[in-house]
């Protein structure tokens, strides 16, 4: 399976935070055979080992996140009109006429009380509702409680992809093919399929603090700054490879893993950038402070339109990441 039509098959599982069961059995049923070792902790994190720590080696923990931005029902409106919240980052006002879909399969659109859209420029989260075609309150056929994610599909555009949720099935995606194909190396791999990354880094610190790493790195998408008036200095972009995280808003990387990460691309002339991000985090942030500490950095690959129904990424940054994470497990750390 080519990791393109990987992505498309993970893409298409809806897993809002919280709600990653489906995912994670998909992405069990794949990795089963060629795991070492494979559970699912009380949080719901999927973790798998594979190889075996040689002198030189080292425990590697490898992270990508199973979960996705979604929004979750708070009530339902005496008209039956879906209110809600949301699960992670998700700017609500740039999405009306958008479509949503629910776990148990029904659909709606986003949209906004009339009297506050012409008034407002980012009404709250409480001005908008989802209309799922329900003529009344008695028909409404979610409940609160119920999640649901953007209802956008899988886009080949020339040598990129548009899709939701790249955030990130990329990261999990570059993860389940290095297990089932890489051969091992010096160092005793395991790979964590994290949950609820989007509402706060909460299922990897734990995950962290079991496995005990030596070295913590997270497999997840940065924002791009290549597009028109993007309004960042730090300007990776997409096409440019995958991106070595010095910092982000919740982390400094630690000098020695970016210096290992930087070695290891210059020598096998694996294109390279060097992120530094002003807002957002990922799951090396809670690996990093997990237990005693762990010697952490992340392998970002650049994304535009983060955190909308389409995301973009460029096919051959993925390539280039699948090298590098590669090379990566079967080098040697020094600190
Ligand atoms: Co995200
Ligand atoms: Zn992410």
């Amino acid at each position: 399976m080519t990791i393109q039509s990987l992505l498309s098959a993970l893409v298409d599982i809806p897993a809002p935070s919280g709600h990653e069961h489906s995912l994670r059995s998909f992405v069990q049923s794949m990795i089963q055979p060629h795991a070492d070792y494979l559970g699912v902790d009380a949080l719901g994190n999927l973790i798998a080992r594979k190889g075996e720590k040689s002198k030189s080696g080292r425990r590697i923990m490898l992270a990508a996140h199973l979960d996705q931005i979604g929004l979750i029902v708070s009530h339902i409106d005496e008209q039956g009109f879906v209110r809600f919240t949301t699960l992670g980052g998700v700017p609500v006002h740039r999405f009306v006429g958008m479509r949503v879909r629910f776990l148990n399969g029904h659909c709606g659109v986003i949209a906004l009380e009339r009297e506050v859209e012409t008034k407002e420029r980012a009404p709250k989260v409480e001005k908008f509702f989802i209309d799922v075609g329900a003529e009344d309150r008695k028909n409404v056929p979610v409940r609160i409680g119920d999640v649901a994610v953007f209802d956008s599909g899988f886009r080949e555009v020339g040598r990129r992809i548009l899709a939701p949720a790249l955030d990130d099935r990329i990261g999990v995606a570059l993860l389940i093919d290095h297990l089932c194909n890489a051969p091992t190396g010096p160092n005793e791999v395991y790979y964590v399929f994290t949950v609820q990354e989007e509402v706060g880094t909460r299922g990897a610190g734990p995950a962290a603090f079991g496995i005990d790493p030596e070295i913590g790195l997270a497999v997840d998408v940065t924002l791009a700054g290549d597009t028109p008036h993007a309004g960042v200095r730090n300007r990776v972009r997409l096409g440019g490879g995958p991106a070595i995280k010095v910092k982000d808003a919740g982390m400094i990387s630690d000098p020695a893993v970016v210096d290992w990460m930087t070695r290891i691309a210059e020598e096998a002339r694996i294109p390279h950038q060097f992120e530094l991000l002003e807002g957002g985090t990922t799951d090396a942030r809670a690996i990093q402070v997990a237990g005693p500490g762990v010697h952490s950095g992340a392998l970002s690959i650049p994304t535009r339109y983060l955190h909308t129904p389409s995301e973009m990424i460029d096919m051959h940054d993925v390539e280039q990441a699948q090298r590098f994470l590669g090379l990566l497990c079967q080098s040697n750390f020094q600190a």
